[in-house]
């Protein structure tokens, strides 16, 4: 598992392996704006500022440009965290509508963070 902080709020997300970044910050309970949610569109769009991250499945040059692939653009839908990332929202649509799901992320990263151990290795 690996902890996003999403920036600028600092909002701290729990994602489960193997989740994208979309369905990570959907289970614990935050929307923003999205699109067709297969890479297709580009409207995800978030900057890595710090971490790694990879693709599921391949993405279309027609949607991520070479330059954006070196600097730090991120399809959200299609992106699996391969450590914890720092991540930038492009617009400030980032808003908790689930607050269950929120306190449950909370809880979540709470723990690991008193845990003490990175969360890769939990
Ligand atoms: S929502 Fe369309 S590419 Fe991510």
């Amino acid at each position: 598992m690996a902890t996003i902080i999403v920036q600028p709020s600092g909002t701290q997300i729990h994602v489960e392996p193997g989740d994208t970044l979309l369905a990570g910050l959907q289970k614990a309970g935050y929307a923003y704006t999205v699109g067709c949610r297969r890479g297709g569109c580009g409207i995800c769009k978030v900057d890595v500022v710090d971490g790694e991250f990879s693709y599921n499945r391949p993405v279309a040059d027609t949607v991520i440009t070479d330059e954006e692939r070196g600097d730090g653009t991120c399809l959200s839908c299609r992106a699996v965290a391969e450590c914890d990332l720092v991540i930038e929202m492009r617009d400030a649509s980032l808003r908790l509508v689930n607050p269950l799901l929120g306190t449950i992320n909370a809880a979540r990263c709470d723990r690991e963070r008193s845990a003490g151990t990175p969360p890769e290795e939990q």
